[in-house]
């Protein structure tokens, strides 16, 4: 253990945002955040209806001096108050990856600091603790657009996969579906609002994997069916029912499978540390946050979700991340690679690939 406080540059360009933070840590782990600055890709991705991998990797280079710039500026601090430099090193789309990674790299390399090559996942994994205190171990559902799992979180580095999609991430399904309702990239949000003036009732979607005894998620079939009914519709006031179904259901499923995972999740711990933790993009729709909150209170945990700005990708989670990292000790090689793939539980992820392998390794 390194008895300091911890002041991290975070940077994160492993998707649509280029982000950038700085994020101090005490020694007895309370969290501030200095600054936290996230220059959306929104508008230059939106006409092709999701990211395209070259415009966002270029679009990185473009801003990530100027964003890591302003966040040092916001945070009133300088190269100098740095005591390391954390970057996501995957997974991700490889082309933007590389961009923050060789950034924080090039930062480290100058500056004498040192470089936490970060596992977004591992991001998303702490990002509830830059709002409220969580102490290790907890429950996660981490639900972004490129994951949907539930684990074990012992601590920094020691997660335990319980159970993981076996097609689509939660996200995906949100966005998929709603561009089959005709709704602007990115879907989830754009979905959220159009479902608030919906009647969740009107439409009998499919009920995904009932009567599956583990802790597998499924989206595909609720799209195809979904997908099926926005075809025969003609007034934006069923397609607003239609959307209102599908986050209903999307919650239930992220409820249902959560609550089996909290009683499996008690009896192993013998009733002590029950904690539950949502986090990822999804994490901000509030029926999913009002279902999951149900769902641990009537299970006897506590529930914290990431404040709603750090439930998206941002380069704050990724600055705390590093900088728990740097307090037990551990950092990485400046030859630290970018990775497509990087499941948090690389042991399950070997053994029982959810998804098949390909080229860039298991995804989860
Ligand atoms: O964590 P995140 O920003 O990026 C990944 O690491 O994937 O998650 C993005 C995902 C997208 O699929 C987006 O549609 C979804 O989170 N999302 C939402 C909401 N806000 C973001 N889904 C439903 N309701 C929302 N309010
Ligand atoms: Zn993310």
């Amino acid at each position: 253990m390194t008895p300091e406080t911890q002041t991290v540059l975070g940077l994160e360009t492993s998707c649509d945002e280029t982000a950038a933070a700085v994020v101090r840590r005490a020694p007895d782990g309370a969290v501030e955040v200095l600054s936290s600055v996230i220059a959306s890709q929104i508008a230059q991705h939106a006409p092709f209806g999701g990211v395209v991998p070259e415009i966002a990797a270029r679009a990185h280079v473009e801003t990530i001096d100027a964003i890591a710039g302003k966040a040092l500026a916001d945070a009133g601090v300088g190269f100098a108050d740095l005591t390391g430099v954390a970057a996501t090193a995957g997974p991700g789309l490889v082309g933007g990856v590389m961009v923050g990674l060789s950034f924080g790299k090039a930062v480290a390399l100058a500056r004498g600091l040192p470089l936490v090559a970060v596992n977004h996942l591992e991001g998303h994994a702490v990002s509830a603790r830059l709002g409220s205190e969580v102490d290790y171990p907890f429950l996660l559902l981490l639900v972004s657009g490129g994951h949907c799992q539930l684990l074990a979180v012992d601590g920094i580095g020691a997660c335990r996969r319980l159970g993981s999609t076996i097609d689509d991430a939660a996200g995906e399904a949100f966005d998929k579906i709603a561009k089959t309702l005709g709704l602007p990239y990115p879907g989830g949000p754009a979905l959220e609002k159009l479902a608030q003036q919906g009647d969740a009732s009107r439409f009998e979607l499919p009920r995904m994997l009932l009567g599956r005894k583990d802790l597998a998620f499924s989206f595909s079939g609720l799209k195809t069916a979904a997908a099926r009914i926005a075809e025969g519709l003609s007034t934006d006031a069923e397609r607003a029912d239609l959307a209102a179904a599908v986050q209903a259901a999307i919650a239930a499923q992220l409820a249902e499978r959560s609550d089996r995972a909290m009683a499996a999740y008690a009896a192993r711990h013998g009733g002590r540390d029950l904690r539950f933790v949502v986090a990822g993009g999804v994490a901000a729709n509030r029926t999913v946050r009002a279902r999951l909150e149900a769902v641990a209170q009537a299970r006897g945990f506590s529930f914290t979700a990431p404040p709603l700005a750090y439930c998206t990708d941002n380069a704050a989670m990724i600055a705390l991340a590093g900088a728990e990292r740097l307090a037990l000790g551990v950092s990485d090689p400046l030859d630290a690679p970018a990775r497509p793939r990087w499941p948090l539980d690389e042991a399950a992820a070997a053994a029982a690939p959810t998804h098949v392998p390909g080229r860039k390794g298991a995804k989860a």
